[in-house]
């Protein structure tokens, strides 16, 4: 697959520019809908990369609806909110997750980031710029929809995975993200992860339904339709519920069940695709 480069860019204001900062592959996860399974992919996949050598960061970039620390049953005593505020370090808030990644936790509830100030933006631009040399990977686990702070967080990646099921609401959701993403955004491309699929091949026919629908009315800045890059599909698989309702990382606690098995291949295809550097 070619790789068409992006300029990250923000429905609210500039490119922030996270491209041209050194060290990780920044990567977004997002959706249209919410509930789809940003979190889990983020939590797993980070796990699946750090078993393959990478060294990874999460940052739950959810802010003020953050609950990465409930999936991986985590009590952080400082959050990015605490950094944000001045009231610690940025070190001192960064945590090894089960699964041996790191992980910055934003804390929830925090209703001054419902909306994007230029405070807001500046802190979460310093934090990303800090911490990037340090990883080869930050995976962004974002909010959900098209508002100002999910559009801000995905802006500050370079690529951006798409999560969603192949329920109409969420996939028509997704389009009008991937819309927003092209026109605002000037992206070229996003990739797509079919989750919660109930048929092997659900993933592929609902990646062409929505590239049909993209090459008919979304046109990047380039004058090319914009492209729908599927991924991968990961199944409905009854474990991953057990697994969040028992706090823990799926891959860890059942590695061979088919939605684990699905996101190691994942991880596969990212690190080929996103993260292969020359030697
Ligand atoms: N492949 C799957 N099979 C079965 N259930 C799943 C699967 N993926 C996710 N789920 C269920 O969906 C729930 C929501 O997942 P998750 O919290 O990751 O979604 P999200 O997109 O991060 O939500 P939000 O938009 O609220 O941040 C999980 O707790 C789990 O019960
Ligand atoms: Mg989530």
């Amino acid at each position: 697959m070619s790789e068409a480069p992006s300029s990250p860019s923000s429905a609210a204001g500039p490119a922030p520019g996270a491209n041209s900062t050194p060290g990780a592959r920044i990567i977004a996860i997002t959706s249209g809908k919410g509930g789809v399974g940003k979190t889990f992919v983020s939590a797993n996949l980070a796990a699946a990369l750090t078993r393959r050598g990478q060294r990874v960061l999460v940052l739950d970039a959810d802010l003020g609806l953050a609950n990465l620390d409930v999936v991986l049953n985590l009590y952080p005593k400082i959050t990015l909110h605490d950094v944000f505020t001045g009231k610690a370090n940025l070190d001192d808030a960064v945590i090894t997750a089960p699964g041996g990644f790191s992980v910055l936790l934003a804390g929830s509830g925090m209703v001054e980031y419902s909306r994007l100030t230029p405070e807001v933006r500046n802190q979460f631009l310093s934090v990303i710029q800090t911490l990037a040399p340090r990883y080869d990977v930050i995976l962004l686990d974002t909010g959900a929809g098209i508002s100002d702070v999910v559009l801000f967080s995905v802006s500050l990646a370079s690529e951006v995975l798409i999560v969603a099921t192949p329920e109409p609401t969420s996939l028509t959701d997704a389009y009008a993200a991937i819309k927003v993403l092209a026109m605002q955004q000037k992206r070229q491309h996003v990739r797509l992860i079919v989750n919660q699929a109930a048929r092997p091949g659900d993933g592929r026919a609902i990646a062409s339904q929505l590239q049909q629908v993209l090459d008919r009315f979304v046109t990047t800045e380039s004058g090319k339709p914009m492209r729908l890059m599927h991924l991968s599909d990961i199944p409905v698989d009854p474990s991953v519920r057990e697994a969040v309702m028992r706090r823990q990382l799926l891959l860890l606690q059942m590695p061979g069940c088919p939605a684990a098995l699905a996101i190691s291949q994942l991880a596969g295809k990212v690190e080929e695709a996103l993260l292969h550097r020359a030697p």
